[in-house]
């Protein structure tokens, strides 16, 4: 039988809210307040505010007018630490040709044989652990795993590197984000600088891998690809970027999500996960806003732009028009994936993020099976681009 409560899964949903609030206090109140006056809505000295998914959809969609690497858009803060291109910072016929000759990479298949051994040597310790008894801080398993994979597409040899130097990468990975505001538009040379010696090693890696041809290794593919090595690093910095803090604000906190709600308590086995996964990204939305300038005039919904506008779509804040987590709602069709963007540009790293999320969401149902799993303790993030946890403390509940 259903054990859903409806007041149990708005109390999980407003304390997620209060996670992503905390993460910029100002900015985020700034931000709701201004997406309660209209769904679109011209703001000075910020852009073009727009909080509706339909109508981000329609904005994605039309690469004739709007665009990423127009003034306003996210490739000039990109471009001198990717040093070339990495698709975030890319648009038009190249951005297509480079995406389509890396979609191979994101196959579930090569995915699997690639990464999925990284991912599950730490699901199925953090298994153990709970099943021992234990206490565990979700937060540092993901970082684990986060590290590991980072490691992995950068062509380390996992077995052979200790697990405090995988963790050391992610932690100056990491280092560069804190230069990102929601309104940051270009890096100081400085910060520039700052963020090449934190991905010094990381490099050193790719270009060994490439260079010495290691077969299995994700330079490698790329190569194979087609890729100059100077090319290699670019795309596998920009997927570091791109799928780092996505994928360590939005764990946690659907963690938080299904154990607060009692949700998990409703999954028995590995089928049907879809609903669930997509539910708790629509209610995390772990990039909460994307960024577009305008090529050309254009009126959205009888708002004028011209090239020189910037276009901030809150896609936190559009996704929360519809409510408190439910994963037995239907998603509605305009809704679908706009966590991951839509369009040429839609996120490259949604398998991957998958196949994350829902190695977690499978340990979390076994394990949850033999003994139920509660939250002990939550200690939120502050003052962060992405929202999240600094501490997430799970255990089984011995009878
Ligand atoms: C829950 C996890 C994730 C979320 C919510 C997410 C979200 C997004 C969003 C919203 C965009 C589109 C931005 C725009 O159009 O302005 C995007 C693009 C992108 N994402 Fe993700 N992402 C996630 C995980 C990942 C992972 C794991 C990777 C790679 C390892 C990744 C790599 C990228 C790249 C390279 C792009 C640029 C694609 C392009 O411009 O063609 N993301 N992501």
């Amino acid at each position: 039988m259903s054990q859903f409560s409806i007041a149990k899964a708005k109390r999980a949903t407003r304390a997620d809210r209060w996670v992503s609030f905390n993460s910029r206090p100002l900015e985020i109140s700034a931000l709701y307040l201004l997406t309660r006056i209209s769904r679109v809505l011209k703001v000075p000295g910020l852009g073009l505010l727009v909080s509706d998914a339909g109508v981000m959809r329609q904005i994605l969609m039309d690469g004739e007018h709007f665009s990423k690497t127009a003034p306003g858009g996210t490739s000039d803060l990109w471009n001198p630490v990717l040093r070339g291109p990495g698709l975030l910072n890319m648009s038009g016929e190249e951005h297509l040709d480079l995406k389509r000759k890396l979609t191979p990479m994101f196959s579930a298949k090569y995915l699997e044989d690639a990464i999925g051994a990284a991912v599950s040597k730490e699901t199925d310790r953090l298994a153990a652990r709970l099943l021992r008894g234990e206490s565990v801080d979700i937060v540092k398993s993901i970082e684990v795993t986060a590290a590991r994979v980072i490691c992995t597409l950068s062509g380390y040899d996992l077995e052979n590197t200790e697990e405090f130097e995988v963790l050391e990468q992610l932690e100056r990975a990491r280092g560069l984000m804190r230069f990102i505001k929601l309104n940051t538009k270009r890096l100081s040379d400085e910060q520039v600088a700052i963020a090449q010696v934190e991905l010094a090693d990381l490099h050193r890696s790719i270009h060994e891998a490439f260079d010495s041809d290691r077969a299995g290794t994700i330079p490698h593919t790329l190569k194979g690809f087609g890729l100059s090595k100077q090319d290699t690093t670019s795309v596998i910095t920009a997927l570091v970027i791109a799928g780092t803090e996505t994928v360590l604000s939005h764990l946690p906190r659907f963690t938080a999500l299904l154990l607060r709600s009692d949700y998990l308590n409703d999954l028995h086995d590995d089928s049907d996960l879809d609903a669930v996964v997509q539910e708790g990204l629509r209610v995390t939305v772990p990039t909460p806003v994307m960024l577009r300038g305008m090529k050309a005039p254009f009126e959205v919904q009888g708002r004028r732009v011209k090239p020189g506008d910037r276009i901030l779509m809150a896609t936190i804040f559009a996704c929360q028009r519809l409510g408190y987590f439910d994963p037995r709602r239907t998603m509605p069709k305009e809704y679908r994936h706009i966590w991951f963007g839509a369009g040429v540009h839609m996120c490259i790293g949604l398998p991957l993020a998958g196949l994350e999320i829902e190695s977690y969401l499978k340990m979390f149902i076994k394990v949850n099976q033999q003994q139920p799993i509660r939250l002990e303790r939550a200690v939120i993030r502050r003052g962060t681009l992405t929202a999240g946890y600094r501490e997430l403390v799970i255990s089984c509940q011995t009878s």
